[in-house]
């Protein structure tokens, strides 16, 4: 059966300090409880080896918040899946809106993506969601549909087994207008259905699809008692233990 996650993206915030901090109180927290899922962080790039050390990774996965798409070589900045693999961490994130948006990442880009991070034995959290105008429209279904088509369709059974979906409305993101549970079961339906046509009813049944966006310890119980809601992609809540701990608790 497909696990329950609740995962924290931290973004661009927190020093290495306050982050070794931050994982060091969630890793903490977590040895009073047992908590039905796997919890998950995703901190900036320079902090992952840092927090390995500090971390139980039995409890407390650790994931980078993005890689290059390319394997290694002149990309002045870029940061690999096998450097990020190299530090202990063992999810991604991938085609979070933030990067799609502002980094001009397009499903051609996240495809080589996550055949890299695959390749590295890292877990992709793959983020798709649709804009406010798209949910307006009408046309939010269709717009996730070819966003999984279009980065993950090419993958083999085996390796899209591997995959941790996440579904993050851009229009809740950051901006405390969540989903709401029946909006986001809606669409957490539709995305197992539309992997149910391509891979079969087992590979869908087991594939893990998270909600983000706005997700608080107040709403996050709601959320997850949907059945197609496997857990939670958490932003701004997640930089803080104990509403963090908040929401692992909900389930
Ligand atoms: P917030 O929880 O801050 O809305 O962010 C959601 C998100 O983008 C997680 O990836």
């Amino acid at each position: 059966m497909r696990k329950n996650i609740v995962a924290g993206n931290w973004k661009m915030n927190t020093t290495l300090q306050e982050g070794v901090a931050l994982a060091k109180a969630v890793n903490e927290a977590l040895k009073g409880v047992e908590p039905k899922c796997d919890v998950i962080i995703a901190a900036p790039f320079t902090h992952l080896a840092s927090i390995n050390g500090v971390i139980d990774q039995n409890k407390l996965g650790l994931g980078a918040e993005n890689c290059a798409d390319h394997k290694s070589g002149a990309y002045t900045g870029e940061v690999s899946a096998s450097m990020v693999a190299s530090t202990g961490a063992t999810y991604v994130i991938l085609g979070h809106s933030e990067r799609r948006q502002y980094y001009g990442e397009t499903s051609a880009t996240l495809k080589e993506k996550v055949g890299l991070a695959l390749a590295n034995n890292l877990t992709p959290i793959f983020c798709i969601g649709e804009v406010l105008e798209q949910r307006e429209n009408g046309t939010y279904l269709e717009v996730v549909k070819t966003q999984i088509e279009e980065a993950l369709f090419d993958l083999s059974a085996e390796d899209f087994s591997k995959i941790i979906l996440a579904y993050e409305p851009v229009w809740a993101i950051g901006t405390g207008k969540t989903a709401t549970d029946d909006q986001a079961e809606e669409m957490h339906a539709f995305i197992r259905d539309v992997i149910a046509k391509k891979y079969g009813n087992e590979v869908a049944e087991n594939t893990s699809i998270l909600y983000g966006g706005s997700c608080k310890p107040t709403n996050a119980k709601a959320l997850f008692a949907k059945p197609n809601v496997d857990g939670g992609l958490i932003g701004g809540a997640s930089l803080d233990a104990e509403s963090f701990m908040g929401i692992v608790t909900a389930f």
